[in-house]
């Protein structure tokens, strides 16, 4: 009879290992063996970040739409294109996603140093070949020092950019949010409405399903009945679980920045979704009071990060032509000072 007991024991003990859950984060995403994080190499990256030269007439950077002072994100419901137009995505912060197993919202990149290439192929984004790119870099005598210094003998390709490039992107983190120093042993860290949240994130709420582990994510895609917008991707499309890690902080939500504030995020779920008739989602309606939703929201605050990465712009950067119109009242505002908003 013991054994049987024994293995019931073990069994539990798995299932409990198994069944998904919150953990904190720290240090910073590794670099691959292929491409090291050098300091040399880091700091020309970053440089590469904010350069326009790697734009069709030189108009705009990868900073134009990830701006460091907005965490990374560009403060809009959705990314601003070449052209005065407005894109169907919206701009995702790059904090922590040297983390993220894949890349975009249909996960297809894999890696960092593949996903570099893509805004300059896209028309609407940075619009040039890569390797004509590449080729103004190799004409500018101070890059072609600190390549010599970073990757001395190699000629610059736009495979090099994008590894330098990469390299930095591993260096943007957030952590030390309230709810690192509550799992990490600090009760008081977290304000009883928080508890709540959490407590109905992991339990009635089904949020831990999608949205666990250290970045609240599980990497995997789902469709969750997020409404498409007019030439966006067909109704039923799973999109990438998105990390929750600085939520609050965020301008939009959702794929298609279909949401402005957290509540109507949590509303969504609690409708089980807005997926036409005859599309199945993966979410259930729920019930939730309105203190529940206001417990949720005051969660996901407790995930803003202590500890982030915020280099400044350079000067000038800000400005590039062909930047994006200030918002209007339905939209958030340019300025940081939305990072504070109440939602
Ligand atoms: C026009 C604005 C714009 C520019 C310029 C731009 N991006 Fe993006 N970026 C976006 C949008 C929009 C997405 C989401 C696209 C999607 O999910 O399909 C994105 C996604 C990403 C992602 C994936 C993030 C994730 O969590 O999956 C990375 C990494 C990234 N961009 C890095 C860069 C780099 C590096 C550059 C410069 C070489 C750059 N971006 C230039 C708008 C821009
Ligand atoms: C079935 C898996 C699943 C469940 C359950 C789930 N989510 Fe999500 N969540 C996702 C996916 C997938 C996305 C990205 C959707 C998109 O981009 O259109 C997402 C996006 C979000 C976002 C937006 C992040 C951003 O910046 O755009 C928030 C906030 C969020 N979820 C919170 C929650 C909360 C709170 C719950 C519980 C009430 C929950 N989620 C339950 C899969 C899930």
């Amino acid at each position: 009879m013991r054994w049987m007991w024994l293995t019931v024991l073990v069994v539990s003990i798995a299932a409990a290992e198994d069944r998904p859950r919150l953990e904190p984060l720290a240090g910073s995403p590794a670099h691959p063996a292929g491409n090291l994080g050098t300091v040399e190499k880091i700091k020309l990256g970053e440089m590469l970040f904010f350069e326009t030269l790697l734009s069709g007439g030189n108009r705009r950077s990868c900073s134009t739409c990830h701006k460091p002072a907005m965490l990374f994100m560009d403060g809009l419901s959705r990314a601003w294109g070449l052209h005065d137009m407005e894109l169907r995505r919206k701009t995702p912060g790059l904090l922590n996603v040297g983390w993220q197993r894949s890349l975009f919202s249909d996960g297809r990149a894999k890696t960092l140093e593949e996903q570099a290439s893509k805004p300059l192929e896209n028309h609407l984004e940075m619009d040039i070949d890569p390797e004509e790119a590449a080729e103004k870099i190799r004409r500018d005598p101070a890059y072609a020092q600190l390549f010599e210094k970073v990757f001395p003998g190699e000629a610059i390709t736009f495979d090099l950019i994008a590894k330098a490039i990469a390299a930095y992107e591993r260096t943007l983190v957030s952590y030390d949010s309230d709810l690192d120093r509550y799992l990490l042993g600090d009760e008081t860290a977290l304000k009883p409405e928080a508890v709540r949240g959490m407590k109905l994130f992991e339990g009635k709420a089904g949020c831990i399903r999608c949205h666990h582990g250290p970045l609240l994510t599980d990497h995997q895609f789902h469709y969750t009945g997020v409404p498409e917008i007019s030439g966006g991707t067909p109704d039923g499309t799973k999109h990438k679980t998105q990390s929750l890690r600085d939520a609050y902080r965020r301008s939009s939500y959702m794929h298609n920045g279909h949401f402005l504030k957290l509540r109507h995020v949590i509303e969504h779920y609690e409708r089980g979704g807005s997926a036409p008739a005859g599309i199945p989602t993966e979410i259930e309606p729920l019930e939730l009071s309105e203190e529940d939703k206001s417990d949720l929201v005051a969660f996901l605050l407790a995930l803003n990060g202590r500890t982030t990465t915020t280099t400044t712009d350079p000067p000038g950067s800000s400005d590039i032509s062909n930047a994006p119109p200030p918002k209007t009242a339905e939209g958030p505002a340019q300025d940081p000072a939305y990072l504070k908003r109440p939602r």
